[in-house]
């Protein structure tokens, strides 16, 4: 026989049952919101040095972090497109309570002037709170086909550029007992792919230099994030240099269809607030990729030669 009071009753405790799940979780989360609320509002006055900020996702970073209400310092060659991203960040977002960026043009692989560029910055701003190593270049070509100038001039860029501007900054930090340096790395540092040798080889370099100082730097305050990223939709194919050092020119269709650079910016605010080692923002490929190399690497070997025969960037 149906029974409706036996219904009501069981009804009413997986209610309340439900309940003493549910309240905490809501409790739970917006206590984290509330948390990291009020971590993006330490950002306030912070001030960011960002290189690669002319264009791509160091443009995209600049807009994150001023937004925030960081001073933003514009890095890259190109004066005049850091330039006009200064002018457009004070065009989108006026009404924010914010210091004005500041434009330094500098050559990341002219490594012996970093020093006297981080004097010259400090000497205006008095301090760098967050170094954002994200200006790079890529490459297109295979070992053979790619002289060693071109080598060594990615190297020179990715790599070593980022490794001395960070050694010229991080006394400053020290000395206050805070700081925060990023690094935007990519999937290839952590997986390497045929016809991007160069690439590859120093996106890993930067990924071991940031474990290092890491672990070296703890004791004086200072995080160190790591940003594997999958494909943005950037300049970044279009810059990468052939094997015999011209441009490559194209816009690659993975990078046509990558990220927006503004979601990649926002993830990276986000794990600069949240004080994260390392993250991975990529579809689930790459992921897969990354982990077969680390977990079962005969399949990505086989996979890589596949994919090398075929070519296709
Ligand atoms: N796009 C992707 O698919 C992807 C994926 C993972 C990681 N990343 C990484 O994201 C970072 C930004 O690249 P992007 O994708 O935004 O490409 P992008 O649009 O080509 O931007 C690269 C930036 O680096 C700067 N740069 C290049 N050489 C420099 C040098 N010698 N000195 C100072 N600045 C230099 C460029 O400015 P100037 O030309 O004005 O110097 C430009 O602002 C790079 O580290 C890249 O490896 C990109
Ligand atoms: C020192 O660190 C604090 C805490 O992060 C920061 O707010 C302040 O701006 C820094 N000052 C200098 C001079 O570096
Ligand atoms: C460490 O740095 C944070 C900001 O990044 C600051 O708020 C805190 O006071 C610092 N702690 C010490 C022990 O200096």
């Amino acid at each position: 026989m149906f029974d409706g009071k036996k219904l009501y009753q069981s009804l009413s405790l997986l209610g309340s049952l439900s309940l003493a799940f549910t309240i905490p979780w809501i409790v739970f989360k917006v206590c984290r919101a509330i948390h990291l609320k009020r971590n993006y509002n330490a950002l306030l006055g912070k001030v960011v040095l960002i290189t690669g900020a002319s264009s791509g996702l160091g443009e995209a970073l600049a807009h994150e972090f001023y937004k925030q209400g960081c001073q933003v310092v514009l890095c890259a060659r190109r004066r005049q497109e850091l330039e006009r991203v200064r002018t457009e960040l004070l065009q989108t977002h006026p009404t924010v309570p914010t210091i004005p960026p500041i434009v330094h043009p500098l050559d990341l692989s002219d490594i012996n002037t970093l020093p006297s560029h981080v004097d010259k910055i400090l000497a205006v701003t008095g301090k760098i709170d967050i170094l954002i190593n994200n200006g790079g270049i890529s490459h297109r070509g295979s070992v053979l086909a790619t002289q060693p100038d071109v080598d060594i001039k990615i190297m020179l860029t990715n790599y070593f550029g980022s490794a001395a501007l960070t050694k010229a900054v991080l006394p400053s930090m020290i000395k206050n007992k805070s700081g925060h340096v990023v690094f935007i790395s990519s999937i290839q540092g952590l997986m390497a792919l045929p016809e991007r040798s160069a690439y590859s080889a120093s996106k890993h370099a930067m990924q071991a230099f940031s474990d290092s100082l890491r672990a070296e730097v703890a004791i004086h305050n200072i995080s160190v994030t790591v940003v594997s990223a999958g494909y943005i939709k950037t300049e970044l194919s279009r810059n990468a240099l052939t094997g015999s050092g011209g441009k490559h020119g194209e816009m690659d269709a993975a990078t046509e269809s990558g990220y927006a650079p503004g979601y990649v910016a926002t993830e990276v605010g986000r794990a600069v607030v949240q004080k994260k080692k390392e993250i991975l923002i990529s579809t689930l490929v790459p992921r897969i990729g990354v982990f077969l190399r680390k977990y079962l690497p005969s399949v990505y070997f086989y996979v890589m030669e596949k994919r090398a025969q075929k070519h296709s960037f």
